[in-house]
């Protein structure tokens, strides 16, 4: 199963796409994330990608779908994956569809978790992970189950991102509704698009998620 969840900063999307790769057995593929990882690694990648990820606008399409093509070709995504932050942009939408056609793939679903500007600027703002296995919590809508220590691997170091303050979100909101919402009609054309409510609980969004990847 090929999922796309696609949503401004803060929907979601990161934290259905670990609950669907947990349930599924398919790959998480977080554009953010490997991002991330090579700005911490110092590698030529990441030292490109650093102030532009710092001022909250996009990375050029010519690395991000690079960056992808390796990733999909991994042996792990056969299975299966569920992409989040990718695509962007229409060239990157264009890409994926050649690259997955060359394999004789396609996408099953593309989820737009709908969702309030307003909220999310809340919903950025107390949200912080574990620093050994990547696990996202919240200060006030999901706290780890023991204080200080995290659900998924025990360790007891969290760290939070660098772009969540107010004037980066701010950046990264408009250039989702300037770059990435004009995907929706493109996906639209294709009869995959299912709308969720992003605005309820994380349970309640997971719910409807599977019901939508179930067919029920
Ligand atoms: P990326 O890491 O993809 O960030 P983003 O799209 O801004 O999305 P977020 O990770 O902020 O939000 P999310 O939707 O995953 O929400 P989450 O589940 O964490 O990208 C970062 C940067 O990398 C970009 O700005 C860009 O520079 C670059 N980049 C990445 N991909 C790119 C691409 N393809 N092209 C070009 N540039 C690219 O949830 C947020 C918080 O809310 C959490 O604390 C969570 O616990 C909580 N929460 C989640 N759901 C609920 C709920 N239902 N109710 C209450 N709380 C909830």
């Amino acid at each position: 199963m090929n999922v796309i969840l696609f949503g401004p900063p803060g929907a979601g999307k990161g934290t259905q796409a670990q609950l669907l790769a947990k349930r599924y057995g398919i790959v998480h593929l977080s554009t953010g994330d490997m991002l991330r990882q090579a700005v911490a690694s110092g590698s030529a990648l990441g030292q490109t990608v650093q102030k532009i990820m710092a001022a909250g606008t996009l990375v050029p399409d010519d690395i991000m779908i690079e960056l992808i093509a390796e990733r999909i070709d991994a042996p792990d995504c056969a299975n299966g994956f569920v992409l989040d932050g990718f695509p962007r942009t229409t060239p990157q939408a264009e890409a994926l569809d050649a690259m997955l056609a060359e394999k004789g793939m396609s996408l099953d679903h593309v989820i737009w978790i709908e969702i309030d500007d307003a909220i999310l600027v809340d919903r950025i703002s107390g949200r912080f992970n574990c620093a050994e296995c990547g696990a996202g919590f919240h200060d006030s809508f999901h706290r780890p189950k023991v204080e200080g220590v995290c659900d998924g691997c025990g360790a007891r170091e969290f760290s939070r991102r660098k772009d969540d303050n107010a004037e980066t979100v701010k950046a990264r909101l408009e250039a989702y509704h300037e770059q990435t919402a004009p995907l929706l009609p493109y996906y639209r054309s294709k009869s995959i698009v299912e709308t969720v409510d992003g605005s309820t609980q994380i349970s309640d969004v997971a719910g409807r998620i599977e019901t939508i990847l179930e067919g029920v």
